[in-house]
């Protein structure tokens, strides 16, 4: 169990390169199952959730090779064969996104056999809507043992429509349909760049998909997909991580390899708050463009209603609310697509913060100082936004529980001690 110490009050400074997004090497992986050609992704972020989906595959018998690049790793993967079509519980659990091979697997070898991932710190999060689709396009669905049993002997294209809009749930439809016979069309699907970068790799591997980016994806069946060579797109949530970074620190940051198209709405909120980002227009030779966040004259509170793509994302939330610990005025902060995503606001409130949360409703008040504390990381997000309240804090914050940071954000602690913070990683066994 890692912890993090930092000490507060440093104004950061410097270069951040931005790494490659989790959430579309995640699906980008799990596309490979589709062929039994070899498949070569790169920017893939060295992240624990990508080391627990490499797991998951071997585990079905998939070949992976992963070689150190300068951006990321480069993964190889070869789904010649299958050894079993079971995701096990074990590794389920750790990462809901396994459910990810479950298209994928009953469209190219007819059998999937899923653990169902239970609850979640932020939510229910169900994945009825991900099964109802793989009936439509033809599949059996059974239930035993906490298992999902998916079963088809080829699947047919249909069209579908998405009660509540869902990422992964558009992504493991669109790999399914990639493979059945006729064509598919999801209505209301996720529209997110994760969704786009994961149709793109599709397409290189010889599917025949259109409109990915828009709520109505289009995808003609083929007889088979080709290996390919992809790179995925840069991290935005974690882009964002890092904008809020540099105004809470009143410091001065470029972020290198970023799509600001992706982050329109981030971008938007955060300069009408006060925080002022350059965008260099030129892209870059390694690929992005350079996003240099610089030091806030002051920070105005504004309210927020997370929203799926292209509104403001709810995996920014967290970090955002501790942003608005520090800026002057009330924000009334709502969170629309998981229920339980504000367990950061009582650690904040631990450091001083003046937060009241009624159901998917906060209210920050501000400007509070905070100060250093012990707390504790509950996920992903809510460990991110509580590392940027410790930079901001007065004296020394002890955060538990990081390797919910590890899952999704690379070695975070050394890229921010690059640009003069103060944090260190203890581990149980210093
Ligand atoms: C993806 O999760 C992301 N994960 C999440 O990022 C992100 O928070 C979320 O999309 C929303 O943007 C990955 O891409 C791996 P959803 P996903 O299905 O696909 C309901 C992070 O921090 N729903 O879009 O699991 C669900 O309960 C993570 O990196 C159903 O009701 O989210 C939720 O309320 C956290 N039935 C809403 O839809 C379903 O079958 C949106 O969930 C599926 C979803």
């Amino acid at each position: 169990m890692d912890k993090f110490l930092i000490t507060g009050g440093q104004a950061l400074e410097g270069r951040v390169v931005i790494s490659g997004a989790k959430n579309a090497a995640l699906p980008a992986l799990t596309a490979a199952l589709l062929t039994d050609e070899r498949v070569i992704l790169h920017n893939i972020p060295r992240v624990r959730d990508i080391s627990t989906l490499r797991s998951l595959l071997e585990d079905l018998g998939v070949d992976t090779s992963v070689t150190h690049e300068v951006h990321g790793n480069r993964i190889e993967i070869e789904a010649r064969q299958l050894l079993n079509p079971v995701a096990p519980y074990e590794l389920v659990k750790q990462m809901r996104a396994s459910v990810l091979v479950l298209g994928p697997l009953v469209a190219r070898f007819g059998h999937a056999r899923v653990s169902l991932p239970g609850g979640c710190a932020i939510g229910v999060r169900p994945v009825n809507l991900h099964l109802k689709g793989l009936e439509k396009l033809g599949a059996s669905i059974n239930f035993d043992h906490g298992y999902v049993d998916a079963r088809a002997s080829g699947l047919r294209g249909t069209d579908f429509y998405f009660d509540t809009i869902s990422v992964t749930g558009t992504e493991n439809l669109m790999m399914a349909a990639a493979l059945a016979d006729g064509v598919t069309t999801l209505e209301n699907a996720a529209r997110e760049p994760e969704v786009q970068d994961l149709a793109a790799l599709l397409n290189k591997m010889g599917a025949q998909i259109e409109g990915a980016g828009t709520s109505q994806i289009r995808i003609r069946g083929v007889s088979r997909l080709h290996g390919t060579e992809h790179t995925v797109i840069p991290d935005r949530i974690e882009a964002g991580t890092f904008m809020v970074a540099a105004a809470i620190t009143g410091g001065e940051l470029a972020l290198e390899r970023c799509h600001s198209e992706h982050l329109t709405a981030v971008l938007s909120k955060l300069e009408e708050v006060g925080v002022r980002v350059v965008r260099e227009t030129a892209a870059e030779a390694n690929g992005g463009q350079t996003l240099s966040v610089k030091p806030a004259n002051r920070l105005r509170a504004l309210g927020l209603t997370t929203q799926e793509y292209p509104g403001f994302p709810t995996d920014m939330q967290a970090q955002y609310m501790t942003l608005m610990t520090q800026a002057e005025g009330s924000a009334v902060i709502t969170e629309t697509i998981f229920e339980n995503r504000f367990m950061h606001a009582l650690e904040l409130a631990r450091m001083g913060a003046d937060i009241t949360v009624t159901g998917r409703r906060a209210v920050v008040r501000g400007k509070t100082p905070l100060s250093g504390a012990k707390i504790q990381a509950s996920d992903l997000r809510a460990s991110a936004s509580l590392v940027l309240a410790g930079l901001a804090a007065e004296g020394e914050t002890l955060i538990d529980r990081v390797y919910h940071i590890d899952r999704g954000y690379e070695r975070i602690e050394e890229k921010l001690t690059r640009v003069g913070a103060r944090i260190a990683r203890i581990s149980e066994s210093d």
